[in-house]
C-alpha cells in the first residue's frame, strides 16, 4: 500500500507561495495540508480564508484542512468555499462533535477528527463510524518542526484495533514531526497518512522527500 502524503503548507516559503505551490502540483504528493490556526486554541496564528482562497486557486490537489480554532463549525461555509476536501476538527475545540461531523459531510466535504497527544483514542469510540479519518498529533498542535512523541505509534495502533472491532472504515492520518524515521514507525503500525511539514519543505529535494514518505509500506 502507498501512504497517502499530504504536505504541510505551514513550512512553505510564504513570500514565494506560488513556487512551493508549483512544486507541490508537480510533485506525488496526494494532498496539501493546510494548518488554519486562532492564537485561542493554539498559541499561534498562521492564515486565514482571505489567504487560503488564493492558496486553494493555485492548488490542483485536494485541500486537507486543519483547523486549529475553537467552534470550528463556525467555518463549514469558509472551507467549502475554498473547495476544502477533508475538514479536520479537532475533538477538544468541538463543543458537539458528532453534530459538527455531521454538519461537515452534509456540506458535502469528508469529515475527520483530530485529537491532541493528551487525548486519549477511547475518546474516540462513539463517533469513530461517522468519519472519514482521524488525524493524531503527534506534536502539541501550533508549530511546524517539532519532536515528535513516540507515543503516537502506540496510539496508532490502538486507533488500528478500534477502527477493525468497531467496523469504521476511518483512515488514519498522523501529523508532527514526521520524517523517514518516524514516518516509518507510524506506517508499520497502521498510519494511512501522514502530514510532513518540515521535513518537505527544508529538504533539498522536496519532491524526493515526498516520494520516500509515499514508498513507506507496512
Ligand atoms: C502543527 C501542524 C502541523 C505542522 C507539522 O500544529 O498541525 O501540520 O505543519 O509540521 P512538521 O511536519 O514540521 O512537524
Ligand atoms: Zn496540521
Amino acid at each position: 500500500m502507498n501512504t497517502i502524503v499530504s504536505p504541510s503548507l505551514l513550512s512553505a516559503d510564504f513570500g514565494h507561495l506560488a513556487d512551493d505551490l508549483k512544486m507541490i502540483n508537480e510533485s506525488n504528493a496526494d494532498w496539501l495540508h493546510i494548518d488554519v490556526m486562532d492564537g485561542v486554541f493554539v498559541p499561534n496564528i498562521s492564515f486565514g480564508f482571505p489567504v487560503l482562497k488564493h492558496v486553494a486557486k493555485l492548488c490542483e490537489k485536494p485541500l486537507d484542512v486543519h483547523l486549529m480554532i475553537v467552534d470550528p463549525d463556525r467555518y463549514i461555509r469558509e472551507v467549502k468555499d475554498v473547495n476544502g476536501h477533508i475538514m479536520n476538527v479537532h475533538y477538544e475545540a468541538c463543543r458537539h462533535v458528532h453534530r459538527t461531523i455531521q454538519q461537515i459531510r452534509d456540506a458535502g466535504m469528508l469529515p475527520a477528527v483530530t485529537i491532541n497527544p493528551g487525548t486519549p483514542v477511547c475518546m474516540l469510540r462513539d463517533i469513530i463510524k461517522d468519519v472519514y479519518m482521524v488525524l493524531l498529533m503527534s506534536v502539541n498542535p501550533g508549530f511546524g518542526g517539532q519532536k515528535f512523541i513516540e507515543h503516537t505509534t502506540d496510539k496508532v495502533a490502538e486507533l488500528r484495533r478500534l477502527i477493525a472491532e468497531t467496523g469504521s472504515e476511518a483512515i488514519i492520518e498522523v501529523d508532527g514531526g514526521v520524517n523517514e524515521t518516524t514516518g516509518e514507525k507510524l506506517v508499520k503500525a497502521g498510519a494511512d497518512a501522514l502530514v510532513a511539514g518540515n521535513y518537505v519543505f527544508s529538504a533539498p529535494d522536496p519532491k524526493a522527500a515526498i516520494d520516500k514518505l509515499k514508498q513507506l509500506d507496512r
